[in-house]
């Protein structure tokens, strides 16, 4: 078993029943949602998730995990997901994927946030490993690339093969590296204030635990 299926295997042991469970996207969400069915089959738990992908719902569905579509949803118990990066402070950057505005809603809607990690995820700051992903509306990309310029950004439209990669909510996404790179909660509040911009990666002030898998053992850090 290696460090992303143990961490998943540990937060689905602790699930309990009647939960509205939010599943993310991603390998550490996938053992997730291995471990949450197998713990529901074996266990006869009574839960629901909500799935913040198309993947994520298809693995759910097809391991007979109930599914309740996102619409029909306004709050839910726990949002289990995996992240590009985690700082000190548990912000997060995800939005690798295509599933950005989804997973960002069911986070904020949440009662809880459970972020699944290894180490190799940890940084001291956001934005060291990877640009940030930042959704935009199509028309306006060139004007929203205009306002990171002038916050430090230099933003790259994502390209998918000789086209462009679109996200699951349509829209375009400027990966972003600002060089130096700021403090991730004051970045969130300026990326925030820029008309045209639909989501973007970094997840501040909304994870409330982070389970670490760290060479066999599980580190847990809470907000
Ligand atoms: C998906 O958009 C991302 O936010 C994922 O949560 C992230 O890429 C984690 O993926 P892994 O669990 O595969 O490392």
């Amino acid at each position: 078993m290696n460090d992303k299926q143990r961490v998943a295997e540990h937060a689905a042991q602790q699930i309990e029943n009647a939960m509205l469970i939010g599943l993310g996207t991603g390998s550490t969400a996938n053992y997730f949602i291995e471990a949450l069915a197998r713990r529901q089959r074996e266990e006869s738990l009574q839960i629901q998730v909500v799935a913040s992908s198309v993947v994520s719902a298809i693995k759910a569905r097809q391991l007979g995990l109930p599914l309740r579509g996102i619409e029909h949803i306004a709050i839910l118990d726990l949002y289990v997901d995996g992240a590009d990066e985690v700082a000190p402070d548990l912000t997060l950057l995800k939005g690798r994927g295509s599933d950005l505005v989804r997973e960002k809603l069911l986070a904020k809607a949440s009662q809880a946030f459970w972020v699944l990690i290894d180490q190799g995820k940890r940084v001291e700051r956001i934005g060291q490993n990877f640009p940030i992903p930042i959704e935009v509306m199509p028309f306006a990309w060139q004007l929203v690339q205009r306002s990171l310029a002038e916050i430090g950004g230099k933003a790259t439209l994502r390209a998918n093969g000789d086209g462009l990669f679109v996200t699951a909510y349509g829209s375009l996404v400027l990966d972003t590296i600002f060089d130096p790179i700021t403090d991730g909660i004051t970045l969130n509040g300026r990326l925030n204030a820029i008309p045209g911009i639909v989501e973007h990666g970094i997840f501040a002030q909304l994870a409330t635990a982070v389970f670490c898998g760290h060479d066999g053992a599980i580190e847990e850090n809470w907000a």
